[in-house]
């Protein structure tokens, strides 16, 4: 936000030099005629460099309006989740147990787009977006619900909040099967401690483990590096350069692919060309730290009952696009946590997948699911 005014006031600059001029002009009439012309084609210059400036937000904003509307999934639901919030819910299928898929840090629904048709030939999967991600679009005016003064915004406590609301209010049948992955397996775990009757199986997928961030290498990594990124992006969005970039090419959405349709494409530009959006996901990041010592306090405090079953998966590696050591430490430390907070925890790997594993690799996650699903099936017929 601070280099947005730092631009607009390196912006404004010819302008103030141009109001100077006539003063300048007066004590010499002739050497003033070869500078006038030289003035005026600054001060076009500078227009154009206003236009080219103010232009592209303002374009951006008009599209987004528009956008807003035409790209709401049709099968979407908006649920009104009490005190004037409203949160965008997508169930495919019918049938119970009901899945339920909680996205990754910083991430919209569309990225279980795959996991979620293939299920859904079994039961109910449901999909949404947390308060201010996607179509879930925060109201800044009722933020007094008094969660966010315990949790803070954009953490775990408010989003298991917001997920139990939105579940309640949308009539969702329980137990349902509860699946979640880096920041949304953080919503599981703490969801599933804290409300263990409603969740009869908890899914971690690529689980970030709570202690990553003591330690000092992570840290640089992730507010020197990744927040800082996310940030630019968040910029690049409100300035209407995103957009551009996204027509030229140069940014591209991260689910593509022959199985992808052009309206799945054209929502996560959007959501790219959002700022909005952005600024939330930058928050999810930006707050990790605070999300993860929560779930350690409620693990400890209250440890999962054991009608609960937990299943955890994981690929090669946390990220293929970050240092290896980083990768290894966390593949250790998710294995203490693992180890202590679930020790009976049905663990699968699939080979060569990262954290990008739900649109990347979705075969291998549905298979699982899908298995959950046929099992609790078979438990309620034999009941
Ligand atoms: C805020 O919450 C109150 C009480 O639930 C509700 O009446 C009001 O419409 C909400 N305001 C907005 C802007 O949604
Ligand atoms: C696309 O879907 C078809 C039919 O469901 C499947 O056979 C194919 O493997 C899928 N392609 C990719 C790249 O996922
Ligand atoms: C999370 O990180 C921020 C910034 O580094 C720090 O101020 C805060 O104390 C951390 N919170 C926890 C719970 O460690």
């Amino acid at each position: 936000m601070r280099k947005r005014t730092e631009a607009q006031a390196s912006n404004n600059e010819p302008v103030n030099a141009d109001r100077k001029d006539p003063v300048q002009r007066l004590p010499s009439q002739a050497k003033a005629e070869g500078r006038v012309s030289y003035r005026s084609v600054l001060t076009t210059i500078g227009k154009c460099l206003l236009v080219i400036i103010f232009i592209p937000p303002f374009l951006n904003y008009a599209s987004l309006q528009r956008e807003g509307q035409v790209l709401l999934p049709k099968d979407g639901h908006m649920v009104d989740v009490g005190l004037g919030q409203k949160m965008h819910l997508l169930c495919k299928g019918k049938g119970q147990p009901v899945v339920v898929l909680d996205a990754p840090t910083g991430m919209s629904s569309d990225v279980w787009l795959h996991v979620q048709e293939s299920v859904a030939s079994l039961t109910m999967v449901c999909t949404y977006d947390r308060m201010g991600l996607g179509f879930s679009k925060r109201q800044m005016q009722n933020e007094t619900t008094g969660t966010e003064k315990v949790w803070g915004l954009s953490t775990t406590g408010r989003m298991v909040d917001d997920l139990h609301r939105l579940l309640q209010a949308a009539g969702i049948a329980k137990p349902f099967i509860l699946v979640g992955s880096e920041l949304g397996a953080l919503n599981g775990r703490f969801f599933t401690h804290i409300h263990d009757v409603q969740v009869s199986d908890l899914v971690l997928i690529d689980p970030i483990p709570e202690d990553v961030f003591e330690d000092n290498q992570w840290k640089e990594y992730w507010w020197g590096k990744l927040v800082p990124s996310l940030q630019v992006r968040q910029f690049s969005a409100a300035t209407g350069l995103s957009r551009l970039l996204i027509i030229l090419g140069v940014m591209e959405p991260a689910v593509t692919g022959e199985n992808v349709s052009e309206e799945v494409i054209q929502r996560q530009k959007y959501l790219l060309s959002n700022p909005a959006h952005q600024s939330s996901a930058v928050d999810e990041h930006y707050f990790l730290n605070e999300s993860a010592a929560q779930v350690r306090d409620i693990t400890k405090f209250k440890p999962l009952s054991s009608r609960t079953a937990v299943s955890v998966i994981t690929g090669d590696s946390f990220d293929q696009e970050i240092p290896e050591h980083l990768n290894q430490m966390v593949a250790r430390l998710q294995k203490k946590f693992l180890e202590e907070s679930y020790p009976s925890a049905n663990h699968i790997h699939i080979k060569g997948a990262d954290r990008r594993m739900i649109y990347k690799k979705p075969s291998a996650i549905s298979q699982h699911l899908r298995k959950l699903v046929h099992q609790r099936q078979a438990k309620q017929q034999s009941e």
